[in-house]
């Protein structure tokens, strides 16, 4: 999605040339890393609606990690992650065991693992058993050349689906903590998807353990913080925004990540020269809501019910949180009918509510359905004329 030196990274999971808005949070835990055990932030949670960032910062805190000589483990929370962690730690112990014959001395290279893509083979022990391990052999590390004071795992996509592993490995960390061993976690997710592992359940613990974890609720970026995530790499790439072009693509990103990354990669591959007009951001931000709803709203609503998302079309229609009563009465259904599905859409990360009414949480879904979805979905006349705004 990137033309020729454009900065811009339009992608989920990719990082942003400027990370804006995150500072607070990764100083705190850099501080963590330094304060040494039970530091809170060595256990955080990242949660945020899709597109908000998580991945980006859990990188970003890995770097940072890495700079301070953490050894890094990443793995996302599909099926196996817990036997996929323990191949890398085998082969973490692994290298240590051949270096060791050759020499103490490991390069900086060698403190970064990311999860392979083959099938992992059978790993010896426990993930306790070879956390201990590797925790004791960088702790010679430190003693002989003083790198590598701790070891950061980062889980991604945490979803409740895993959650006989994701208990385990919470169980050992867990323990490692309570040993004051130099051990960082920080996991993260959508809400939907953590929501039950932080619920109590009849016969299973709790996940006490995230429970107490340092949780980060990621939202929008303040205008000032998206201007500069806009402006900085533009100007270090060698071009400049028109000044109420920059105006325009601040207000419309509405301080949502994702949009920043799309509505600065359109406008510069639009732009026509040395300068990004207003012109070419406008039809920027036109192309990266289309993209956002591709890659965003679509898959959101293809994951509900029909009658949800018709409740969702006829929310759109208000410029802000509707009316359940209203909407009920565009539905042509009863009050309690139209209480239910917001109930549900609650549930699912798709609303938030308050007395009587319900407002999208996703960024633009309203302008989305307004665009895509009303005409088709509802049948009715809106109210008046969809504003793009
Ligand atoms: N703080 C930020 N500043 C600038 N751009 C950002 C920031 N955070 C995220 N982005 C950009 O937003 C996009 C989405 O980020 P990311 O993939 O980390 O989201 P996510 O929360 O992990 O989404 P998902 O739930 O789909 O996994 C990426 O293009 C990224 O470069
Ligand atoms: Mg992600």
């Amino acid at each position: 999605m990137t033309s020729p030196n454009n900065p811009f990274r339009a992608s989920l999971g990719s990082s942003p040339p400027l990370l804006v808005g995150r500072d607070e949070v990764i100083e705190d835990f850099a501080l963590a890393l330094e304060e040494g055990p039970g530091a809170h932030e060595r256990v955080s949670l990242l949660v945020g609606a899709r597109g908000v960032g998580k991945t980006v910062l859990l990188n970003e805190m890995e770097d940072t990690a890495a700079q301070k000589g953490w050894l890094t483990f990443s793995e996302t929370a599909t099926e196996g992650f817990v036997e996929s962690l323990k191949q890398q730690l085998t082969e973490f112990l692994d290298g240590e065991r051949s270096n060791a014959k050759r020499s103490v001395q490991v390069g900086p290279g060698f403190f970064r693992y990311k999860r392979e893509s083959q099938a992992p083979d059978q790993t010896r022990g426990s993930l306790r058993a070879l956390l201990g391990q590797a925790l004791d052999s960088i702790a010679d590390h430190e003693r002989f050349n003083g790198r590598a004071p701790g070891i950061l795992i980062t889980i991604d996509e945490l979803h409740y689906v895993h959650q006989d592993e994701i208990t385990e490995f919470a169980t050992t960390i867990q323990h490692l903590v309570r040993e004051n061993r130099e051990i960082a976690v920080v996991l993260a997710g959508i809400p939907t998807s953590i929501r039950p592992l932080l619920a109590s359940q009849d016969g299973k613990n709790p996940i006490t353990f995230l429970r107490r974890a340092n949780r980060i609720d990621l939202g929008t970026i303040p205008a000032a913080e998206v201007r500069d995530g806009l402006e900085v790499p533009v100007t270090l790439a060698g071009k400049e925004w028109d000044e109420r072009a920059l105006q325009y693509a601040v207000q419309a990103s509405g301080g949502y990540p994702f949009m920043i990354q799309l509505i600065g990669n359109f406008s510069w591959r639009f732009a026509d020269g040395h300068v990004i007009s207003l012109e070419a951001t406008q039809a920027g931000v036109s192309k990266a809501r289309k993209k956002l709803g591709q890659l965003v709203h679509e898959p959101a609503l293809s994951d509900l019910s029909s009658e949800d998302r018709r409740f969702l079309a006829a929310m759109s229609l208000d410029d802000g949180p509707a009316k359940v009563t209203d909407v009920a009465k565009r539905l042509g259904v009863s009050d309690q009918q139209a209480y239910n599905y917001r109930a549900r859409l609650h549930e699912a990360d798709i609303v938030t509510i308050d007395r009587g009414t319900a407002d999208f949480i996703l960024p633009f879904l309203r302008e989305h359905l307004r665009d895509h979805v009303v005409a088709d979905v509802l049948r009715i006349e809106p109210a008046h004329p969809p504003e793009l705004g």
